[in-house]
């Protein structure tokens, strides 16, 4: 396995609007994106970035809110109502390389690669075999 850059830390919330408020005036984030819908993956998203500074670029916190009852991350709200840390995001130069090699230790791969809410492809590593932490594996977008 390749690690690469720490992309981002997912976040759920019961409400995008109100995490945004508090990320910008609590915070004091000056860059959110506009949140929009995953409506294959059952949420809605936005990211705020950190600023870049010295050698490490601007990793992010991702924003997620259900779109409704039946999205996959609408149990996690029920057993946290205030939200809360959801996943960890770290890149890899191929993806399909990076599933080989967690299967290949035996590490349980959630689903095939999909596209993402950066548009590269992301698949997800069970917590339980990744030390409690849900793990998101996305491949760098091209161009970083
Ligand atoms: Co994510």
């Amino acid at each position: 396995m390749k690690l690469g850059r720490f992309n981002h830390i997912g976040v759920v919330t019961p409400s995008i609007t109100d995490s945004i408020a508090h990320w910008r005036d609590v915070m004091g984030a000056t860059s959110i994106s506009e949140p929009f819908d995953l409506p294959a993956q059952g949420v809605k998203v936005c990211f705020v970035d950190t600023p870049v500074e010295g050698p490490t670029n601007g990793t992010q916190i991702e924003l997620i809110e259900p779109l409704d009852e039946d999205s996959p991350i609408f149990g996690f709200l029920t057993k946290n109502p205030l939200g809360g840390q959801h996943h960890v995001c770290f890149e890899v130069p191929d993806i399909h390389a990076a599933k080989a090699e967690f299967e290949a230790m035996g590490k349980r791969v959630l689903g095939e690669p999909r596209i993402g809410a950066h548009g590269t492809l992301i698949f997800f590593v069970h917590p339980k075999d990744m030390g409690g932490m849900l793990t998101e594996i996305m491949e760098t977008p091209k161009g970083h």
